[in-house]
């Protein structure tokens, strides 16, 4: 996919601060400091338009960016982050829940795991919650630049496993260092949101 635009459109809590129109959208979904804005801003060929940061819980908002006036990418705020008040964290998984529920924008939810770690049990709830409301997901494996091609096969083994029990099968490998599994990913990305 070639990326002619991509900008910042707006950052959202609610629905109704949620883009106007019928733009298709995909959503990053994770846990929190796994990697989700630097994909993003992989796959845009952008250093920092999604913010990124080495300390986990940046992304607080619902943060909409728009691709080649096509496509929505939508960074989540990642889950799991014990340091966020009490306050932020009660308001976040409702938030999150929203969108992912009743947005009919959304063609796919890329789930970012890293690749290095097993799943947690808030990945484990977010799949099964995805499967129960029926809305379509894609696992991607990142920083895979942190291993060795021996390790990367032995681990994609083991995470797959997991899934594949429940009947979850389709896994991408990905690094937002090198930039490896890009064009995978992109490819997925155009299947869902239906782009040529
Ligand atoms: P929150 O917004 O806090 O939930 O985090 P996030 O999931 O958006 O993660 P972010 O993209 O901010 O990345 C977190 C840290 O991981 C940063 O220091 C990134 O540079 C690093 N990182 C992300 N992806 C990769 C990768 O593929 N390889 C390596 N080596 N580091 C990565
Ligand atoms: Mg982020």
């Amino acid at each position: 996919m070639k990326v002619t635009s991509a900008e910042f459109t707006t950052s959202a809590t609610n629905p109704s601060q949620y883009p106007e129109g019928l733009i298709p959208e995909i959503a990053f979904a994770g846990k929190s400091n796994v990697g989700k804005s630097s994909l993003i801003n992989t796959l845009i060929n952008r250093k920092r338009l999604a913010r990124t940061s080495a300390a986990p819980g940046k992304t607080r908002l619902i943060n909409f960016f728009k691709i080649n006036n096509q496509l929505f990418f939508v960074d989540l705020p990642g889950y799991g982050f014990a340091k966020v008040p009490l306050s932020v964290k009660k308001s976040w998984g409702p938030m999150v829940e929203k969108y992912l529920k009743e947005r009919q924008n959304l063609r796919l939810v890329i789930v970012i795991l890293d690749i290095r770690r097993d799943p947690s049990k808030e990945d484990f709830s977010l799949v099964h919650w995805l499967d129960y409301y029926g809305v379509n997901f894609l696992f991607v494996l990142t920083k895979t630049d942190k291993l060795s091609k021996n390790q990367i096969k032995t681990r994609l083994q083991k995470i797959s496993k997991y899934f594949s029990e429940a009947g979850y099968d389709e896994i991408v490998l990905f690094s937002a260092r090198t930039a490896y599994g890009k064009e995978e990913v992109w490819k997925k990305i155009a299947e869902a949101a239906n782009i040529p």
